[in-house]
């Protein structure tokens, strides 16, 4: 059908939003109705951007796509790991709020196949990506590749790192750990299994609005930096727009959503130590829960809901704005600086009264405006589906790049808090490897490097960097994925908004764009936008178009493929220390309560338990076990009944490390004001680590609180 109506439908005016130089991925979708049946053939075609007008009754296309949804948690440790996104050193891993889960939808038009991945975690790293290929070839061939495979990071700054090959990121993480990638590549894997066993007839539409209050731009000075005519073309400095697709089956029954926004999940700050999906995290866990009726968050419930990052390189959802944390007045607007404390002190906070309500807050304002657009979508997605990927060695293109290298910006942190290298501070002083890093940090960059950035000062040259392995990845992924007339443009690390739009303008003349947060192992601050130097851009905007054109034209197969990224199998480092045992104190043994409930709470009151407990980490893999349960008694069969399990936004899990493996778990329930009256119990599930005769015997145990009553007034008792 696509192709049989004038070339004019489609491209409703792209709304981008953008900004600044600093991290970038972006997702962005527009409707192109179309132009793949175009087979554009010249750069100079123009689109008429026209709104589509979707019919009254939708009739089931001829030859319906199979689509298949699926989920699965990737939740690794929650102990005693450094988490990744802030770069802070202190924000090690000390429990749980809520799981983090891989979502896959795949789409196939009978010819082709396309499978889009969005995960809660911090990104897609290249070694990642490299893991859970060698997974998918295992299983199933060359069906799921590099070309038709799409992975994104929701880029929550609360999950835990370690899955990094690169020597940069790995320092960031205290080093490539095992345990903390095999979850993420297994969760991912396991959510492409259950979308390919479900895969059915289904159907796709499409919708857009706007999310207001939900994010402003954190970098405006970098912003204004951009010229005035390309400014004066858009109305706001952030991207406001939410793009949805919804899947349903041959009855219209829906299946799954998927979204793209652009907002970066650090609605929980550094000073949060539990694993959380944040945001983006809690509207898939809202959409969820409102479709799957009677299932526990996460589990096995069928609807799927993805919430996608896009152009979020400077687009914060704390939009109480900056303020100066010592004395309570506005940061500096234009350089988010404050008189007492500079930079640092200038820290913006969200909508809500702690962090926990401006994610609620956050993710509830997408959740909405995502339900509104799904319920009412109309203009079906029609045509086949297309993915085009090349490996691309950014120190080797025509547009004059450079070998990678960070500017001061990036250890220079930003409002959302976080991003200084503690090593570059000298704290760590007398650490031997941190004293070797430092050293190689202070190795200057040559003169041929420093030349080619000009004019960015150079802070750290990773380009020049190869001890103990390369410090930056010069080879990189550019894609993108097209189902119909939308197209998925992925990028490799965190764009600014303005170089979102500009990638995006650039491809708009081939096709529509969806960039989604996605592939690469470029962190933050500055991002892909300058990280290859200053033709950073330009040289990216190249390749998209290369890669349009090909799809447009039919021509895929013919573009190379480009150099194959290492795989590094020495040299990986592993800071990070296997825990001690766990003690319990004299007297004492694992799931003893510490600190006991009250008798009495009313709901929107918080139960709360401490147990003598073990390290989180000696339970290994959590995913087929909870941590935490909340029951509720029933008296005419005598049972308790599980209501909450460690996935509800309800209940918070925080370990505490104690002297010498003493730990303690405290179990919080935030008692909804929905909860029944009745009669409660909370309970906790670990295991404990010693050694006996020289082997490690690890044991389970439970601890359980004593039974409380839950009234919704005092004034009934
Ligand atoms: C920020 O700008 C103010 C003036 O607007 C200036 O006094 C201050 O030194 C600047 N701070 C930094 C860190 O650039
Ligand atoms: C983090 O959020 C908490 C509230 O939940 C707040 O007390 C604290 O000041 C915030 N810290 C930073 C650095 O934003
Ligand atoms: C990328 O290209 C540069 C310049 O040609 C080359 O020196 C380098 O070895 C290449 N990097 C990789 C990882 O292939
Ligand atoms: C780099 O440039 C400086 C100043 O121009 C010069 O003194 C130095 O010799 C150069 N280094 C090399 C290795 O060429
Ligand atoms: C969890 O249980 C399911 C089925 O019960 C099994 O297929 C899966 O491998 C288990 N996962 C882990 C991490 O133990
Ligand atoms: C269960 O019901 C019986 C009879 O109504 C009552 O005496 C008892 O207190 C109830 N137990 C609890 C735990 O509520
Ligand atoms: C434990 O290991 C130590 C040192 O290897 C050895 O001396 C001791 O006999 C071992 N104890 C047992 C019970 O095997």
């Amino acid at each position: 059908m696509a192709g049989k109506k004038s070339g004019r439908r489609g491209l409703s005016s792209l709304e981008i939003s953008l900004i600044v130089l600093f991290l970038l991925m972006t997702a962005v979708s527009v409707a192109l109705i179309t132009v793949l049946a175009l087979k554009w053939d010249s750069e100079k075609q123009e689109v008429i951007p026209e709104e589509p007008t979707p019919s009254p009754t939708v009739i089931p296309p001829e030859n319906p796509y199979l689509i298949g949804v699926g989920r699965a948690d990737c939740t690794g440790p929650v102990a005693d790991l450094p988490m990744m996104g802030y770069a802070n050193t202190d924000q090690v891993a000390a429990g749980l709020h809520t799981r983090l889960f891989s979502r896959a939808f795949i789409v196939d038009d009978g010819k082709n196949r396309v499978v889009f991945v969005t995960a809660d975690i911090g990104m897609v790293s290249q070694r990642l990506r490299l893991e859970v290929f060698k997974e998918l070839k295992a299983k199933y061939g060359d069906l799921y590749r590099q070309d038709n495979v799409v992975m994104s990071g929701t880029h929550t700054h609360s999950g835990v790192g370690g899955y990094f090959q690169y020597t940069l990121f790995m320092i960031t993480s205290s080093g490539y750990i095992k345990p903390s990638i095999e979850v993420i590549v297994s969760g991912i894997v396991q959510s492409i299994d259950i979308a390919h066993r479900n895969l059915r007839p289904g159907r796709i539409f499409m919708n857009k609005g706007q999310v207001d209050d939900s994010n402003f731009n954190r970098s405006p000075h970098s912003y204004m930096n951009n010229p005035e005519e390309e400014r004066k073309r858009y109305e706001f400095n952030t991207d406001k727009q939410i793009v949805v697709l919804k899947f349903t089956d041959l009855d219209g029954d829906g299946i799954g959503l998927l979204s793209w926004f652009a907002v970066h999940p650090v609605s929980m700050n550094y000073t949060n130590l539990m694993v959380s999906s944040d945001n983006l995290g809690y509207a898939s866990y809202a959409f969820e829960q409102d479709k799957n009726i009677g299932f526990f968050p996460g589990e096995k419930g069928p609807f799927v809901a993805g919430f996608s990052s896009s152009n979020l390189g400077d687009s914060s959802p704390n939009i109480r704005g900056p303020v100066c944390i010592n004395s309570g007045e506005k940061c500096d607007y234009l350089n988010s600086s404050c008189p007492v404390g500079g930079k640092k002190a200038c820290i913006a906070f969200g909508p809500g009264e702690d962090m926990f309500e401006s994610t609620r807050i956050i993710g509830e304002n997408m959740f909405k405006k995502a339900k509104e657009l799904y319920t009412s979508a109309k203009q079906e997605l029609h045509g086949p589906v297309y993915g085009a990927h090349q490996w691309v060695n950014m120190t080797d293109e025509t547009a004059r790049t450079c070998k990678p290298a960070l500017g001061h910006s990036f250890a220079a942190g930003t409002i959302d808090g976080g991003g200084e290298f503690n090593f570059l501070q000298g704290n760590t002083e007398g650490d031997p490897f941190w004293d070797g890093i430092r050293d190689m940090v202070l190795g200057p960059p040559s003169n041929e490097t420093k030349a080619c950035h000009d004019p960015k000062p150079i802070l750290l040259s990773t380009g020049e960097m190869n001890s103990p392995l390369p410090w930056h990845p010069a080879i990189v992924d550019v894609q993108i994925m097209t189902i119909g007339s939308l197209a998925v443009v992925a990028v490799p690390g965190e764009f600014t908004t303005m170089s979102g739009r500009r990638i995006r303008e650039a491809v708009k003349k081939e096709l529509e764009v969806t960039e989604a947060f996605s592939n690469a192992e470029i962190q933050r601050y500055e991002g892909a936008s300058t990280i290859f130097g200053p033709h950073t851009l330009s040289a990216y905007i190249q390749r998209y178009r290369g890669l349009a054109k090909a799809i447009a034209q039919g021509t895929i197969e013919e573009l190379p493929k480009g150099p194959e990224p290492p795989f590094f199998t020495e040299n990986l480092f592993n800071l990070v220390k296997d825990p001690v045992d766990d003690v319990a104190p004299p007297g004492t043994d694992f799931g003893d309560v510490v600190e006991q409930v009250e008798p009495l709470y009313k709901v929107g009151e918080v139960a709360s338990v401490t147990f003598v407990s073990g390290n989180p980490r000696h339970s290994g893999d959590i995913r087929n076990m909870t941590l935490v349960t909340v029951e509720r008694f029933h008296n005419d069969t005598d049972s308790w009944e599980v209501i909450h399990k460690d996935a509800s936004w309800e209940t918070r899990f925080h370990w505490k490390k104690g002297f010498r493996g003493r730990s303690q778990s405290t179990v919080e329930w935030h008692i909804p004001q929905t909860a029944q009256t009745g009669t409660y119990r909370i309970q906790h599930f670990g295991h404990f680590k010693q050694t006996v005769d020289n082997s490690t015997v690890i044991t389970p145990y439970t601890g359980t609180s004593a039974v409380f009553k839950v009234t919704r007034s005092f004034y009934y008792f």
